[in-house]
């Protein structure tokens, strides 16, 4: 696996080194295969990738070829100002006019979560057409948060353990809410895996992490078994490198 750790000087900044690599990718992919997909991740660093994917690249990326799933999401409605899904529909899917049949919202209508987490599991399986085995997004991004959380894989939940499924409903304690979460053999079957982290309070688990060699934080265990993961880290976060 190659690892790559780069620190940009602030969000805006690494949302541009983001929106530069998306392009170098999708022209990979979509050149290798006809189509690019990708899993988006949750929170608000993305929003400045999004911003300049809308504002430098709009008519530079084939659109049209590429899919997008997300690998984790709040357990709310699509519209909801939580929604990570409507989100990257207001910041990204909608200015560039990305088609219905190219995003997969996660199902967040079931009275059961888990429920929800099988469809999604269904709809990427039926996406990649694996119905067994471990199918591989071409990218994948990914959040972590202060507490070395990523997608809805929080310290303590029983999400972390699971080692069969592909998506699965994760209570989270801390919370008080559900999630649906890709899971650690999802994630480590990704070709590209890009971890977008901004803020100061990420530093000390950023230090933890790539400076005092940390395993134990969720975000520290996505290791792509066959791909490459690549930190994108502000200065904030990465102030204590
Ligand atoms: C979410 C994601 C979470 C997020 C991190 C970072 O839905 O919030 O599950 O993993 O990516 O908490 O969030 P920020 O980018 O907002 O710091």
């Amino acid at each position: 696996m190659k690892t790559t750790v780069k620190i940009l000087d602030d969000r805006e900044s690494l949302g541009i080194y983001a929106a530069d690599l998306f392009l170098e990718l999708s022209e990979k992919y979509i050149r290798q295969n006809g189509k690019f997909t990708v899993a988006l991740a949750g929170g608000s660093t993305p929003k400045a990738l999004y911003r300049n994917l809308v504002n430098l690249y709009a008519e530079d990326i084939h659109w049209s070829y590429i899919d997008f799933f997300w690998s984790d999401e709040r357990y709310v409605a699509f519209d909801h100002p939580d929604s990570n899904g409507g989100m990257a529909y207001a910041h990204l899917l909608s200015p560039l006019g990305i088609a219905k049949q190219h995003y997969f919202p996660v199902p967040t209508s079931y009275k059961q979560p888990p429920q929800a987490a099988m469809e999604y599991e269904e709809t990427i399986r039926h996406h990649f057409n694996a119905p067994t085995g471990i199918p591989t997004f071409d990218l994948i991004f990914l959040g972590m948060g202060g507490d070395g959380h990523t997608a809805s894989l929080f310290p303590g939940s029983k999400a972390l353990l699971e080692t069969r499924r592909l998506v699965v409903a994760n209570w989270v304690d801390a919370l008080r809410s559900w999630r649906i979460t890709f899971t650690y053999p999802l994630l480590n079957g990704g070709k590209h895996v890009i971890f977008l982290v901004s803020g100061s309070d990420k530093a000390a688990v950023i230090k933890g992490i790539h400076k005092d060699g940390l395993r134990h934080h969720p975000a520290a265990q996505v290791q792509p078994s066959h791909g490459e993961l690549h930190w994108l880290i502000d200065a904030s976060a990465g102030s204590e490198l």
